[in-house]
C-alpha cells in the first residue's frame, strides 16, 4: 500500500502564519512536527505499507525533501506540479506512478493538513477499507458530522454502522442542504482520505473525466525524473482541467464504500478549527508561545516572535508573526481568506 500525501494546497485561511512560500502543511501547528510529518508518521507500520509518495508544488520541493529526511525517509517519491490543478489530477498522477510498479497496488490518499487523535482507530479503519479496495471499491472514510459545514463532502451510506456501499456523495452542499443532511442523521462527512487500487481509480477517472487522464498521462510521460524528484511536463499539464476528485469521480461512481471513522478527525482549515482541535486551558484558551492574558476566554493566541498581552478578550484569534499580526473574531476566522485576497490584489 502506497501512502499518497496531497501537499499542494495553499492554506490561505491560516494567514499570517501560513504563506504561499510556506503553507500550513509544512508548519508545526500542533506539537513539534509539521503537519506533513505527522501525516507520514500516522501510516508507519500499517500492513503492507510502502514508502510515501508526496505530491506538491515545485516551489516546495526542498521543504518536502527536508521534512521527509528528518523522519529518516530518503527514498520516498516526490512528484512536483508546476502549478496546482486540484486533487483529481494529483491523484491521477500518483496512481500512474504506482501502476508502473504494480497495477493493483493499493493507494491510501491523505491530505497533508489533517489531525487525527486516535491512530489505532485510524489504522483499524484503514485495514477495513483495504479489504474493500482490494476487491475494487473506492473507499472513503465517514466522519459523524457535528455542524452543517458547507466546506465538506457528505456521504450517505446504504447501511449504517459499518463498512457500507455509498448511496450518495454530495460535495460541498449549500447551507440549507447541509443542515437537512445533519438533521436527517443519515450522512457522514467525507474525511477527504481515500483508499483504492491504482488501476481502479484510473479506470474511474477514465470513465468520468477522460480529459484528466489524457492530460495527466501526457504530463507524466513527457515529464522528467532525477534521483529525488519527478516533474510533470508543464505544457501538457496546463491543458488539464482543475477539478477535485470529489467532483470528478466520487459524486458519480457506483463503486464507493464508506468506512466509519471515529478517531478524533479534524481538518485544520481555519484558526477556529485549530483552536477546537487543541486542548484548552481552564479559561478555554489555547496559548502558543509567549503570551500574558487577563480576563481572556475562548481565544487562540499565538506569539511567534514577541510577547503578546491581552485584556478582556472573548472568542478571539490573535496571531503574531515577525511581519504581520492578525486579530479576529473567532467565529469569523473563515474570512481570513478575504485578507489574503486583498493582499494578493495589492501585489
Ligand atoms: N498536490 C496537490 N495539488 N495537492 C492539492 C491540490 C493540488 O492542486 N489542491 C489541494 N491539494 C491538497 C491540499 O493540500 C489538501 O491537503 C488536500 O489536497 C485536499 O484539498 P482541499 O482543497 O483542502 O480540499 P477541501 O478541504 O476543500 O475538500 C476535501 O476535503 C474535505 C475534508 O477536509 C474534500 O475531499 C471534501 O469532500 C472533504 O470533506
Ligand atoms: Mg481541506
Amino acid at each position: 500500500m502506497v501512502p499518497v500525501i496531497l501537499a499542494g494546497g495553499a492554506g490561505s485561511r491560516l494567514w499570517p502564519l501560513s504563506r504561499s512560500s510556506h503553507p500550513k502543511q509544512f508548519l508545526p501547528l500542533v506539537g513539534n512536527k509539521t503537519m506533513l510529518q505527522t501525516t507520514v508518521e500516522r501510516l508507519e507500520g500499517i500492513d503492507g505499507g510502502r514508502l510515501p509518495t508526496v505530491i506538491c508544488n515545485e516551489q516546495h520541493r526542498f521543504l518536502v525533501a527536508e521534512q521527509l529526511r528528518e523522519l529518516g525517509i530518503e527514498e520516498g517519491e516526490i512528484i512536483l506540479e508546476p502549478f496546482g490543478r486540484n486533487t483529481a489530477p494529483a491523484i491521477a498522477i500518483a496512481a500512474m506512478a504506482a501502476r508502473e510498479k504494480d497495477p493493483d497496488e493499493l493507494l491510501i490518499v491523505l491530505p497533508a493538513d489533517h489531525l487525527l487523535v486516535d491512530t489505532a482507530a485510524f489504522r483499524k479503519a484503514v485495514a477495513q477499507a483495504a479489504t474493500a479496495a482490494e476487491e475494487g471499491a473506492l473507499a472513503t472514510f465517514g466522519i459523524v458530522p457535528t455542524r452543517p459545514e458547507t466546506g465538506y463532502g457528505y456521504i450517505r451510506a446504504v447501511e449504517g454502522g459499518r463498512v457500507s456501499q455509498v448511496s450518495r456523495f454530495v460535495e460541498k452542499p449549500d447551507a440549507l442542504t447541509a443542515e437537512a443532511y445533519l438533521d436527517s442523521g443519515d450522512y457522514y462527512w467525507n474525511g477527504g482520505m481515500f483508499l483504492f487500487r491504482a488501476d481502479r481509480i484510473l479506470e474511474e477517472l477514465e470513465l468520468w473525466a477522460p480529459e484528466i487522464v489524457r492530460a495527466c498521462s501526457e504530463a507524466y510521460q513527457s515529464g522528467t525524473r532525477d534521483l529525488v524528484f519527478t516533474r510533470l511536463d508543464p505544457a501538457a499539464f496546463t491543458t488539464c482541467p482543475n477539478v477535485s476528485i470529489d467532483y470528478a469521480v466520487m459524486e458519480h461512481t457506483d463503486s464507493a464504500v464508506v468506512v466509519p471513522l471515529e478517531a478524533g478527525w479534524s481538518d485544520i482549515g481555519s484558526w477556529s478549527a485549530l483552536c477546537d482541535a487543541e486542548e484548552s486551558d481552564g479559561h478555554g484558551n489555547v496559548i502558543k508561545g509567549d503570551a500574558l492574558t487577563v480576563d481572556t476566554t475562548g481565544s487562540y493566541i499565538r506569539a511567534e516572535d514577541r510577547l503578546v498581552a491581552t485584556i478582556g478578550l472573548k472568542d478571539c484569534i490573535v496571531i503574531e508573526t515577525p511581519d504581520a499580526i492578525l486579530v479576529a473574531d473567532k467565529h469569523r476566522s473563515q474570512e481570513v481568506k478575504l485578507i489574503v485576497e486583498q493582499l494578493k490584489a495589492a501585489g
